[in-house]
């Protein structure tokens, strides 16, 4: 499909009256999300929550074939969550791990499912292993070969960090864990919604994700693909009417599929419109998402690179994803956030006690995260870039 800028822009009205450049923390809904989101509220209120479900049960249902189409998954693989911590959480304390069983990590792994591996440890006494790296963050899977053994049971990667523009080694990873025997944990928050990702070209077991980022759906929605040779060894953490059939009085029955990690009380109009920014990307397409967020971020890139007091912090080696982050000499980042806030350009800062693994090595506080969707513009970003050039004015005049 031929990439229509000026389309995409009417559907995000808000385009007009400030410069987004904060789509790796939320990002703006399309006109048509927003829209079947409304709808379906506005049926709740007019003949009740659960005769609203049962009239729009086809739409509810769309969720299921609208991600097994985005992922490559099967229907009965795909999980609806409130975001995607819960997601990762409900999977991953699912994983039958025993005492002294060792899990692989990324530095660059999310700080929220690496407190939960932290409580894990707490829990269940599973040891945590950092995955070597060089000096850019690339693995280096001959030494990871080498601290793999008889107890090393599964793997976590975050596809895209929170915090850098690096693009992780997914297919890499997949293979990997593949020829050792482990069980890989894909966090796809950051990826899902600006690139292609296909759970079996990758190979993960489990993946997560969520709505509201470069998917451009609503905040408090997620996704979980759990693999089906996988499913009948993960028993959930709680079970609800939803993840199993009450069957005598001691007894239940766990359903089959990757339902069985959802709640049945949930944001039903948040499902649906979750379901329609996964068509609103697919329909645009994912291959065609991703080559112009690569030259929008390019091109932000390069032009950050030419002011003076500016330093790209990326990481990682080959090409960059939508996010890119930096500092700016004599300026902290939460001030920037804030300062740039006022003159409603909206970015966001990645602070070391969210991502203490890759940042506090590198001697980094913290970093100004500008992350651009495929709606973004050239002009924005000569605006964008002005600011920050005022911003450096104004501090070393200080
Ligand atoms: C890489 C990554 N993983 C996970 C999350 C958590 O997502 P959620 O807030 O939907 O739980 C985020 C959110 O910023 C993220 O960037």
């Amino acid at each position: 499909m031929k990439f229509d800028l000026e389309k995409m822009r009417r559907d995000t009205p808000s385009c007009t009256s400030i410069l987004h450049f904060n789509n790796a923390g939320a990002s703006l809904m399309p006109k048509p999300v927003y829209t079947v989101m409304c709808d379906y509220l506005a049926l709740e209120q007019s003949m009740g929550g659960y005769e609203a479900a049962t009239k729009s049960a086809q739409a509810i249902d769309s969720f299921y074939t609208a991600f097994a189409n985005l992922l490559n998954a099967d229907l009965d693989e795909i999980a609806y969550c409130e975001n995607a911590t819960r997601a990762w959480d409900i999977a991953v304390n699912a994983i039958p791990f025993e005492v002294g069983d060792r899990v692989l990590v990324h530095e660059t792994e999310y700080s929220s499912n690496y407190l939960g591996l932290l409580r894990l440890s707490q829990i269940k006494g599973i040891k945590i292993d950092i995955m070597p790296t060089d000096a850019k963050g690339a693995i280096n899977f001959k030494a990871l070969t080498d601290i793999v053994d008889a107890k090393t049971k599964a793997i976590f990667l975050t596809h895209i960090p929170s915090q850098s523009g690096a693009i992780n080694p997914v297919n890499e990873v997949g293979e990997f864990a593949r020829q050792h025997g482990l069980i890989y944990v894909l966090d796809a928050c950051q990826s899902v919604g600006q690139m292609p990702v296909d759970v079996k070209a990758i190979g993960c077991d489990i993946l997560c994700g969520t709505g509201r980022k470069f998917l451009r759906g609503p905040r408090g929605t997620g996704f979980l693909y759990v693999k089906k040779s996988r499913l009948t060894n993960m028993h959930p953490p709680f079970v609800d009417l939803q993840a199993a059939e009450w069957t005598s009085t001691h007894s239940y029955t766990l359903r089959d599929d990757a339902k069985r990690f959802e709640g049945w009380e949930r944001f039903m109009a948040g499902q649906i419109a979750l379901a329609e920014a996964a068509r609103y990307a697919m329909d645009i397409g994912l291959n065609v998402i991703q080559e112009r967020i690569a030259l929008v971020s390019e091109s932000l890139r390069t032009q950050l690179q030419n002011i003076d007091g500016v330093t790209l912090r990326e990481r990682g080696e080959g090409k960059q994803s939508g996010i890119v982050t930096f500092e700016l000499k004599g300026r902290d980042a939460s001030d920037i956030v804030l300062l740039l806030r006022a003159k409603n350009i909206n970015v966001s800062a990645a602070r070391v006690e969210h991502a203490r693994l890759d940042l506090e090595g590198r001697g980094i506080v913290a970093l100004v995260r500008a992350s651009v969707h495929y709606y973004n513009t050239q002009d924005e970003i000569e605006r964008f870039c002005t600011a920050i050039r005022n911003l450096r004015e104004c501090s070393s005049r200080m």
